[in-house]
């Protein structure tokens, strides 16, 4: 847990609180998913059911020197595999609307955006929702 903790700090803009990560896995464990490298963590994805058939993705991180290596994509596929199994039908997600490469991720993906937050992130950034339906 402490590895993913420190990818977190390192690679995302948000700041998450310790204690999260603890009660996200403990919530639900199939979505909370490491991609490990010569034993090290080198990646992972987070995200909950919300509501009925729907699931949230709320962080996804690829450590610097791993990405474009497909790593992400296959964390992502692995998410909507356990959520196909929970019956899930929607994903849903933030992402800072500069944060082009995770949006180009995101679409390549079939996830579209939806709608626009103003000032959704603790700096007061914006964020783009995106969706995808499964
Ligand atoms: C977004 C992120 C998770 C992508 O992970 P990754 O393992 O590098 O992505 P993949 O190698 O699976 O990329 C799949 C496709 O997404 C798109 N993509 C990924 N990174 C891209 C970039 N920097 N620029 C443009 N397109 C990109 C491409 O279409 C890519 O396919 P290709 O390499 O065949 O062109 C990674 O860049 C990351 O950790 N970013 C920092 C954290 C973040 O922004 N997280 C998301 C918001 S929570």
């Amino acid at each position: 847990m402490f590895s993913v903790i420190k990818l977190a700090s390192e690679t995302l803009t948000e700041n998450y609180s310790p204690s999260l990560f603890n009660y996200f896995y403990e919530t639900f464990p199939q979505g909370f998913i490491v991609a490990e490298k010569h034993h090290k963590i080198i990646g992972f994805i987070v995200g909950l059911p919300i509501r009925s058939e729907n699931a949230r993705i709320l962080m996804l991180s690829i450590s610097e020197s791993q990405r474009r290596q497909n790593i992400g994509s296959k964390l992502l596929e692995q998410f909507l595999k356990e959520a196909t199994l929970q019956n899930i039908k929607n994903i849903e997600l933030e992402v800072r609307t500069d944060n082009n490469k995770a949006i180009k991720f995101y679409q390549k993906h079939g996830f579209d955006i939806t709608e626009k937050l103003s000032k959704f992130y603790q700096n007061g950034e914006d964020a783009y929702t995106m969706k995808k339906t499964i």
